[in-house]
This record gives structure tokens, C-alpha cells and sequence, in this order.
């Protein structure tokens, strides 16, 4: 049983590793960030694009019920990968609350840590698809120009990828989420990676901690 959170800055890779951590352990990979865009047209969609959009964190409790709702999904029953929730102490207490009642608990929270200046320069030029899968142009480019090797659809640029918005999520991350690196460490289950190195290194080391 393995319930698992990963932890780190916008561009940090949580995406790209909750990926392949998710085929390997045959865990759901829950992408709060993924479920918010995939509701685009509905109320929540375009309520929560105008967080988004300028960088800023959607309201924590619109965050708490649709992660309590998932996480109460069949799939989920075993085990999860989080990406990118808990992003807020409120978050994380709300997230300890769930879990208490199911009588479940965290297993590790990975903390993966890269500087500003790779941030920005992963994040603009990254290409994503409506599949959930994340390319980049120079990093781990798709076999076709432009097209999704999984299925096949048209790739695009995430509108809070310019900029302003990335700069925007930089300092959000900082002033609200950074404070969780801490408080998950003083519950013993932080283990933090060094996110510089190629995607497949990091993902060795994720394994690694996951096994120990
Ligand atoms: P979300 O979608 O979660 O965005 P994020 O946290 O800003 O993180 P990213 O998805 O940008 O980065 P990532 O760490 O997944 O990196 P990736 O693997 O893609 O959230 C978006 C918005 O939704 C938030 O701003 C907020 O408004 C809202 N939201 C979501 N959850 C919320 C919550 N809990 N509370 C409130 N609001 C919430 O990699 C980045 C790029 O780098 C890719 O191009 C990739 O190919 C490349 N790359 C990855 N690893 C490497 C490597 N090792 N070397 C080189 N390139 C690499
Ligand atoms: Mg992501
Ligand atoms: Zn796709």
C-alpha cells in the first residue's frame, strides 16, 4: 500500500514523474492541476481558469471537496500518487482529515527540488496534451511535431505558461506552498530529490526512495 504525495515548484517535473511512478506501482496518478483544466467549459472550469490563468491558487475549498471526492474513487482504495495537492496548510490538514477517517496515513511525501532559472526554462517551452501527457521541446520531445505519442491529438501551450504567469506561480509557490516542505518534514515522511538531473536519473532516485 502506497499513498504518496509529490511535492515541488511549478516545472519541477511532479507531472513527468507521477507518470511513470504511477505505471510502475499501478497507482492512480491524481493531478489536481489535470482535473481542473480537463473541467474547462463547466462552472468550476472557467471559475477556477481565472485563478489559473494569472498564477494564482484556486480557493482551498473548492481543492478539499474535489480531493475528497476522489480520493474516495475505487481506484484509489490501495494506494495514489498526488501531484500537486496538497498546495496549502489547510490543504494538507484537510488531507490528514480524509485519511484519518479512512484509516489510512501518508506513506512519503518526494520533494523535488530544482532552481528558478531551469524552472523557467522547462516551463516555456513545454508542450502538454488533453491526455494528461507532458512533452518538452528540447528536453523530451514528441516523436511527431506537435502530436501526442500516446494518443495522437494535438498538443498545445498551457496559457499560465508565459512569463508573467510563470513569475506569478513562482512567488505563490514560495509564500504558500513551500511552508509544507517543513511540515511534512517534522512528520518524518519528506524525502526530498535533487530534480536536476534527466528525467530518467530523477526517476531512479525516485524509486529508490520508494523501496526504502
Ligand atoms: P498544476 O497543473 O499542478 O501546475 P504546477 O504546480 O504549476 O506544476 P506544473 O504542472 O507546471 O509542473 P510539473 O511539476 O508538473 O512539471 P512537469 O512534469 O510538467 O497547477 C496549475 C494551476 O492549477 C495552479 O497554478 C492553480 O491555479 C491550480 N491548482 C492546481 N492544484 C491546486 C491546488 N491544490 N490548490 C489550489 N490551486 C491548484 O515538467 C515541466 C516541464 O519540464 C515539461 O516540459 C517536462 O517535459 C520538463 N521536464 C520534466 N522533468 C525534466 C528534467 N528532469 N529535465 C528536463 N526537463 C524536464
Ligand atoms: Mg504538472
Ligand atoms: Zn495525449
Amino acid at each position: 500500500m502506497m499513498n504518496i504525495i509529490l511535492l515541488g515548484p511549478p516545472g519541477s517535473g511532479k507531472g513527468t514523474q507521477a507518470a511513470l511512478l504511477s505505471g510502475k506501482l499501478n497507482a492512480p496518478h491524481i493531478s489536481t492541476g489535470d482535473i481542473l483544466r480537463r473541467a474547462a467549459g463547466t462552472e468550476l472550469g472557467n471559475r477556477a481558469a481565472e485563478y489559473m490563468n494569472r498564477g494564482e491558487l484556486v480557493p482551498d475549498s473548492v481543492l478539499i471537496e474535489m480531493i475528497r471526492d476522489r480520493l474516495l474513487q475505487a481506484d484509489c482504495a490501495k494506494a495514489f500518487i498526488l501531484d500537486g495537492y496538497p498546495r496549502t496548510i489547510p490543504q494538507a490538514d484537510a488531507l490528514a482529515d480524509i485519511l484519518r477517517k479512512l484509516d489510512r496515513g501518508l506513506d512519503l511525501v518526494l520533494n523535488i527540488d530544482v532552481p528558478d532559472a531551469e524552472l523557467i526554462t522547462r516551463l516555456s517551452a513545454r508542450r502538454v496534451c488533453k491526455c494528461g501527457a507532458t512533452y518538452h521541446l528540447t528536453f523530451n520531445p514528441p516523436e511527431n511535431e506537435g502530436v501526442c505519442d500516446l494518443c495522437g491529438k494535438r498538443l498545445y501551450h498551457r496559457d499560465d505558461d508565459r512569463e508573467e504567469s510563470i513569475r506569478n506561480r513562482l512567488s505563490v509557490y514560495k509564500k504558500q506552498t513551500q511552508p509544507l516542505i517543513d511540515y511534512y518534514g517534522d512528520r518524518g515522511v519528506l524525502v526530498t530529490v535533487d530534480g536536476c538531473g534527466s528525467i530518467e536519473q530523477i526517476a531512479v532516485e525516485i524509486c529508490a526512495a520508494v523501496e526504502a
